[in-house]
């Protein structure tokens, strides 16, 4: 039975959106109204962008312009360039990210609220470029071409990881985690970046706020731990023997468990589903059944089931993406539902400053330094 949590600011509306419904009854994920299955199965990752960055599904023609504009952005300035060769290799590429939107800012700021869509429509096009640059440049010394003309974001990702076009399958899969992955309600990141954009401060400061909430293991960067987990072991039995330990010693398990879903996160199946039919493709014997067997473990023991993030890890996994870039792309497609609350908090902002219980001591006497 579902339990009601406390703190951390469960269950409290914070405000109000048209984006996104999270775990209402009937709909498990919507954006704008439409089911995240549906989007899954029959939408492309540009159209959902356009949905949520524009407000409703774009005809061929709208599509069409959009991907090329899209396409036209992908280019980075020399200056970001530079600036990603002079970050180190063994930074971690969430900060990678974060300081390339924070420097992109710089160089192309956020002049007139106006704009807005074009500012968004840069990053949407421009944050696979700048982490695969970054990437290459500090794994293989190429200074890749960053403006393919791959049509879909996914594609695009792809071929500057891997320099070659990628199979339809694969490039299916990952286009289906950016559609899961781009749009949660109220979440933490977002959440932040609604609070910064309330300042009324420029879109790269929230998105840059925004990557850093995103960063740590409790949010986004739970589909990198998941991974490790995943790979600590090497047959079911293994990961049963080894996840009932954890158990015992109270260790949190990445990749279960959620804020608002109580039973299932929807995003779940889908990813599994992918998980299945790449660990076949690649002929995986042991991390798609370990995965399974994680999964039992943890419904069994503590009913606790797999979030979006846990089967997203091997599915990136089998597309030969490596771990260190797992949450970086949860980026490269959150940005967008990022950008629409930037964009709605704009068209009804009010300060977002909230009130604190003060727990500290009372009224005390000021005492000169030296009788402290
Ligand atoms: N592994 C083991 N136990 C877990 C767990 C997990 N992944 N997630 C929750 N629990 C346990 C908690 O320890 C807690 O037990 P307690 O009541 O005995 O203290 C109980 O379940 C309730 O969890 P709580 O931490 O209060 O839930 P929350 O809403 O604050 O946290 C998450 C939600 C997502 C932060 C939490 O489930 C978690 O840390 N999961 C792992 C990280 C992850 O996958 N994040 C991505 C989210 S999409």
């Amino acid at each position: 039975m579902a339990t009601t949590k406390t703190g951390g600011l469960a269950g409290v509306t914070a405000g109000q959106t048209e984006l996104c419904t999270v775990g209402k009854e009937g709909a498990g994920l919507t954006y704008r109204g439409y089911d995240i299955y549906d989007l899954a199965d029959n939408a492309s990752f540009e159209e959902v962008a356009y949905l949520l960055l524009y407000g409703r599904l774009p005809n061929q023609a709208e599509l069409d312009a959009y991907i090329a504009k899209l396409i036209s952005l992908r280019g980075l300035p020399k200056s970001l360039r530079t600036v990603l060769e002079l970050i180190p290799g063994d930074a971690h590429p969430m900060d990678v990210l974060r300081t390339g939107v924070s420097f992109l800012g710089n160089v192309a700021p956020e002049r007139d609220f106006d704009a807005q869509n074009d500012v968004a429509d840069k990053l949407v096009a421009c944050l696979p470029s700048m982490l695969l640059y970054w990437y290459r440049f500090h794994t293989d010394g190429d200074r890749i071409d960053t403006k393919t003309e791959d049509d879909s974001v996914a594609g695009h990702f792809l071929s500057m990881l891997h320099d070659e076009t990628p199979g339809e399958l694969q490039r299916k899969c990952l286009d289906t985690t950016l559609i899961l992955y781009a749009e949660h309600e109220f979440n933490a990141s977002t959440f932040t970046g609604r609070v910064i954009t309330a300042t009324l401060s420029d879109m790269h400061s929230a998105i840059a706020g925004a990557i850093g909430a995103l960063r740590g293991p409790l949010h986004g960067g739970a589909n990198e731990a998941a991974m490790e987990l995943i790979e600590r072991f090497d047959s079911a039995e293994a990961a049963t023997k080894g996840i009932h330990e954890m158990l015992e010693k109270k260790e949190l398990i990445m990749g279960f468990g959620h804020r608002v879903y109580t039973t299932s996160d929807p995003r779940n199946s889908v990813n599994k589903r992918m998980s299945k039919q790449l660990a076949d493709l690649v002929g995986d014997t042991v991390l798609y059944p370990v995965s399974e067997a994680i999964e039992k473990v943890m419904w069994d023991e503590k009913k606790l089931f797999a979030n979006a993030d846990f089967y997203a890890a091997t599915v990136y996994h089998f597309l030969g993406i490596p771990t260190k870039l797992f949450t970086p792309i949860f980026v490269c497609s959150r940005v967008t539902g990022w950008a629409a609350h930037v964009m709605e908090q704009r068209a009804h902002n009010k300060l977002i400053r909230p009130a604190a219980d003060y727990t500290g001591p009372g009224l005390q006497d000021w005492l000169p330094i030296d009788q402290r």
